[in-house]
């Protein structure tokens, strides 16, 4: 899942790593976003009158995030004065691919503890932390297997505004990698609340979710986890484990609220239902 709504418009934390990114392509922290006009990319900004925060010093080049695969930068490299080859990582498989519409098979107990498996989880979780996201499961590497990863820091949640991280219920909470995970919906308290995936990057769409839910599971050495979650990070878990289901996002969204990025300050249309725990 993607990291928070509003990511692209946080610029300032973002501007003293774009400053690193140009000199230093060796470590950059997860907020990469890189000038735009390195990839010839230009978007610019809309102010939504609704828009509840400032956005100073607001440069267009910055608030594009875009997954760009190694191969761009890689040709980008030769203009930035790069020699040093990042490690490879799967692309992100994006909607249309059937992988993300098939059902994931259950990793068999003999594979649990392989070194196949680990790569993998290890594949997705620097996947993940690269995009940057707080949810991933395996078909969106192209891997049709039960695994998923999520994990959501204090420097992500710090880029959202309070009230908005108030009211989604968002918390912070360590690495989490779950294979065969079985989720279960408890009580029936939903919540309606925008939610993006890497998958279907640059949207947004409103989707109700359970508020609380139980998922069990195995760790990466077949070690029984069960984990109780709430608010957001139950939104996290029901997102990856719809993955695995072969359902995205936008199979269940209140397609009326379905926007760009860009768009997502702009009202929600006559007859949407309200944000927030129903
Ligand atoms: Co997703």
């Amino acid at each position: 899942m993607e990291c928070i709504q509003r990511f692209t418009h946080r610029l300032l934390p973002i501007q003293p790593t774009v400053a690193q990114n140009c000199f230093n392509s060796v470590k950059h922290s997860p907020f990469r976003a890189y000038p735009a006009a390195r990839f010839g990319l230009t978007r610019k900004p809309i102010f939504s009158p609704t828009s509840c925060y400032p956005r100073p010093g607001l440069t267009p080049e910055l608030i594009t995030r875009r997954s760009y695969g190694h191969s761009s930068r890689a040709r980008a490299g030769w203009f930035l004065g790069i020699g040093k080859k990042e490690e490879e990582l799967p692309e992100i498989v994006k909607a249309g691919d059937p992988v993300l519409h098939e059902p994931a098979r259950d990793v068999a107990p003999e594979e649990i503890g392989s070194d196949r498996i680990r790569k993998i989880v290890d594949d997705m979780v620097k996947v993940m932390r690269k995009a940057p996201g707080v949810g991933l499961a395996a078909p969106q590497i192209g891997i049709p297997l039960k695994i998923i990863v999520l994990e959501d820091t204090n420097e992500y949640i710090g880029y959202a505004p309070k009230e908005e991280t108030k009211a989604q219920d968002r918390r912070p909470f360590d690495l989490l990698v779950i294979l065969n995970p079985k989720l279960k919906k408890k009580g029936n308290k939903t919540a309606l609340f925008f939610e993006g995936c890497l998958s279907v990057d640059g949207f947004r769409a409103v989707v109700e979710r359970h508020l609380d839910v139980e998922v069990t599971g195995l760790d990466c050495d077949g070690q029984p986890i069960k984990v109780n979650a709430s608010g957001w990070q139950a939104r996290i878990l029901q997102h990856e484990c719809d993955h695995l289901e072969g359902t995205i996002y936008v199979d269940k969204m209140t397609s009326r609220t379905f926007r760009t990025v860009e768009n997502l300050d702009l009202p929600l249309a006559t007859g949407c239902p309200k944000l927030g725990v129903l």
